[in-house]
């Protein structure tokens, strides 16, 4: 594998490994994805290859310019209420961590829509991304750069430690500032019995506030997933596999409290500890401290997500602390969840499906 920086004469080279059929990771805002050429069957099998992932779960076109969506998206069935709500969505949320999920083209292979009728579309908004894709192809289909089911990448060098002997180069551009992925939103045409709500289909950079507050009420098909929370992966037909209830997860077992039950933890060294904010930590110190706990039995594996308790900067830790957290030697990871407001949503949501295999 060939380690590359965000110079343009890296990214070129980046854009030649993926026009010839290869494999290249680079960053995005979100996290680190693993792109390939959309119009290259080859290179797409060779996606789910190396990250291990079913072919029943479908990959992210990401494009760097308007004209690529209509090379990828059919809208002919739009009507012009379906029009304006996409037009709306893309001139507020594009470019950025926001994914459409929109009727396709027959063009576009079925490996990379893993056979649906749909595409999801993305435009990030990472510069060196957005370079890369307009260099190569156009449209790199690229799903994050990690295993399946395991934790998500936003550093190159969590991308190399999992990923390094498999593919065929990475682009280093630091660590990524929104730190979830992206919002997955269907926007597909009505039949004749109902108009189709916009389907969220994964809460993340954008909330769901902030659609809302733009086209109006979506659907969310969580009460659905609690009711198939059972099943596998294999015997469950998610409308988005990003849905799967096991997902995001770390090596070791991770279990989440709210932040009462957290409060109420007794210390354990040998376990890890992933607070929201700082104030929280210190409240659950204050009663460690004046308990049998040693001075310093906080220093070690009592991680912060957010020292004044911003949920943004809580996001973009999120992946980052608990690769930390993974690799720390401790037998398990405890876990805050995070106000339900704005980006702490998808937060929690990533929580909830890490904690989900272990329980
Ligand atoms: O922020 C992101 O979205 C990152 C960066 C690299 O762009 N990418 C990412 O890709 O998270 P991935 O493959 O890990 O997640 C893609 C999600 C999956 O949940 C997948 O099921 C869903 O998008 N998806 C893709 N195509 C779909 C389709 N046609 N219908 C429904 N869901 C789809
Ligand atoms: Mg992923």
């Amino acid at each position: 594998m060939i380690k590359l920086n965000s110079s343009p004469a890296d990214i070129e080279k980046a854009a030649e490994i993926i026009k010839n059929g290869g494999l290249a990771a680079f960053p995005t805002e979100t996290v680190y994805g693993l792109g390939a050429d959309t119009f290259n069957p080859l290179a797409l099998a060779r996606v789910f290859e190396v990250k291990g992932r079913p072919r029943f779960d479908p990959l992210i076109i990401h494009i760097a310019s308007l004209d690529s969506l209509e090379r990828i998206a059919f809208l002919d069935s739009f009507d012009s209420q379906r029009r304006e709500q996409m037009d709306l969505l893309i001139k507020t949320f594009w470019p950025g961590p926001f994914t459409l999920v929109l009727p396709k083209r027959k063009e576009v292979p079925d490996l990379a829509t893993a056979g649906l009728p749909t595409a999801a579309i993305r435009f990030p908004s990472n510069p060196i991304a957005q370079q890369l894709i307009r260099l190569s192809t156009g449209a790199i289909a690229a799903p994050s750069a990690n295993p399946f089911g395991r934790l998500s990448p936003s550093r190159a060098e969590h991308v190399v430690e999992t990923l390094g002997n498999s593919i065929d180069c990475i682009i280093d551009g630091g660590p990524c500032t929104v730190g979830v992925e992206s919002t997955v939103l269907e926007l597909i045409p009505g039949n004749n019995q109902s108009a189709a709500i916009p389907r969220l289909l994964r809460l993340g950079g954008i909330s769901r506030e902030q659609i809302e507050a733009l086209i109006g009420p979506v659907d969310k098909k969580d009460d659905q997933l609690k009711a198939d929370q059972n099943k596998t992966a294999e015997q469950f037909a998610a409308p988005s596999p990003g849905m799967l209830q096991s997902h995001y997860a770390p090596v070791i077992p991770l279990f989440l409290h709210s932040p009462e039950e957290m409060a109420e933890l007794p210390h354990n060294p040998n376990e890890g500890y992933l607070f929201f904010s700082g104030k929280n930590r210190n409240d659950w110190l204050y009663r460690q401290l004046s308990g049998n706990c040693s001075d310093n039995c906080h220093l070690q594996n009592v991680l912060t997500l957010s020292e004044n308790g911003s949920v943004v900067e809580a996001a973009s830790n999120l992946f980052e602390y608990l690769h930390i957290l993974d690799k720390s030697g401790v037998s398990c990871i405890h876990a805050e969840t995070l106000p339900e407001e704005g980006i702490g949503a998808a937060v929690n949501d990533r929580l909830r499906r890490a904690s989900v295999i272990h329980n």
